[in-house]
């Protein structure tokens, strides 16, 4: 089958051709377009979600034209459509969904509607360069700017929401450090780039909730942390935001693989699924590869190709496409505070 994916559920309008036999173990990768409102975001030093919704809605139909181009009859190729529904901006939600309500009505098509957070995981089951087959039980690490969650899958549609952040996800904690180091946002790029030009930790930034139980994070304090270093200082010159960068990630990415680490061996998982912008991060992926080495357990590592790590319609698609409930476009609507259940 051919799902067409939608994604809008924060600056970015993206849509996805996938393919999919019934059964089978990956997707395969048809089309992935992708308009990002950033550019306008990079000068605020953040998203402005009025501005992000008007981009979108300016973007949805021409992206939508694109991903379906080599289609030569559309209406009749595309089985379904697969569309974020939460949780994110309402007014960005609402440009995807109502699209993808008014095709599915027009094409008489049915709906599969998308937890965003579902979208980050699956990203792992596109063919790519990697013909491993992800194995169940899997624990997967969302690590985005608006979450950071820890799940475990026991199989597809029977998921377990084991922890988050209280407050900061991973990302966020990029982002507001990069505001106060005056870099551009998105900083978590920049930071890692920077971060390579050193390689001593002179700050040791805290680790909060290192040593609870459970699978909570905690990233709000580091940015504090961080401006009060920077407040010793009067300006910072190019060697000192490099320690700071390398500080930073070296707290975010301890914590992470701490926690991660404690939930593969609890629940004997057989993989481990990473998602989410920061999991772009190639710092964060060697560290997990060598952590793995060295502990000796026969997990499975997966990471989305880089540009499936950020928002993107074709993880969406594939979320879709494994965990599928047609819905009528009637019964589709945003929900910005979906979660997991
Ligand atoms: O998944 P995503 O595109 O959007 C959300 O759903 O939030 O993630 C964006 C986040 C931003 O906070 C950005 O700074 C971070 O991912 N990010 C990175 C890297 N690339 C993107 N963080 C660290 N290192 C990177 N290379
Ligand atoms: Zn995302």
């Amino acid at each position: 089958m051919i799902i067409l994916g939608i994604e809008t559920s924060c600056d970015e309008t993206s849509a996805s051709l996938i393919k999919a036999e019934k059964g089978g173990k990956k997707v395969e990768l048809l089309t992935n377009v992708i308009s990002s409102s950033l550019d306008l975001h990079a000068k605020t030093g953040g998203i402005i979600p009025e501005i992000a919704a008007r981009e979108q809605v300016k973007f949805i139909l021409p992206v939508i034209k694109n991903a379906i181009k080599n289609l030569k009859k559309p209406k009749e190729e595309i089985d379904a459509i697969a569309v974020t529904v939460g949780p994110g901006l309402i007014g960005s939600l609402l440009v995807g969904v109502e699209t993808a309500r008014t095709f599915a009505y027009a094409w008489d098509k049915p709906i599969i509607a998308v937890n965003h957070l579902f979208g980050h995981i699956y990203a792992n089951w596109i063919k790519s360069d990697d013909k491993r087959d992800i194995e169940f039980p899997a624990i997967a690490l969302i690590v985005s700017g608006g979450h950071t969650d820890l799940v475990l899958i026991k199989k597809h549609k029977e998921t377990i929401w084991l922890g988050g952040t209280r407050d900061d996800a991973a990302g966020e904690a990029f982002d507001k450090t990069g505001r106060i180091l005056g870099l551009p946002y998105p900083a978590g790029p920049l930071i890692e780039k920077l971060a390579e030009k050193t390689d001593v930790d002179i700050y040791n930034f805290p680790r909060p909730l290192h040593d609870s139980k459970d699978f909570d994070f905690s990233f709000s304090g580091l940015k504090t942390a961080v401006l009060r270093e920077v407040e010793k200082k009067k300006k910072l010159n190019e060697k000192e935001i490099s320690q700071i960068c390398f500080a930073l990630q070296n707290a975010i990415f301890d914590i992470l693989i701490q926690k991660t680490f404690a939930a593969i061996e609890k629940y004997h998982a057989k993989s481990l699924l990473l998602g989410g912008g920061v999991a772009a991060n190639q710092t964060l992926k060697k560290k997990f590869e060598t952590e793995i080495l060295n502990s000796k357990l026969a997990v499975k590592f997966f990471i989305p190709d880089k540009k499936l790590c950020t928002d993107n319609a074709a993880m969406i698609a594939t979320a879709g496409f494994f965990n599928h409930e047609l819905k009528n476009w009637k019964d589709v609507s945003a929900n910005p505070e979906l979660y997991f259940d």
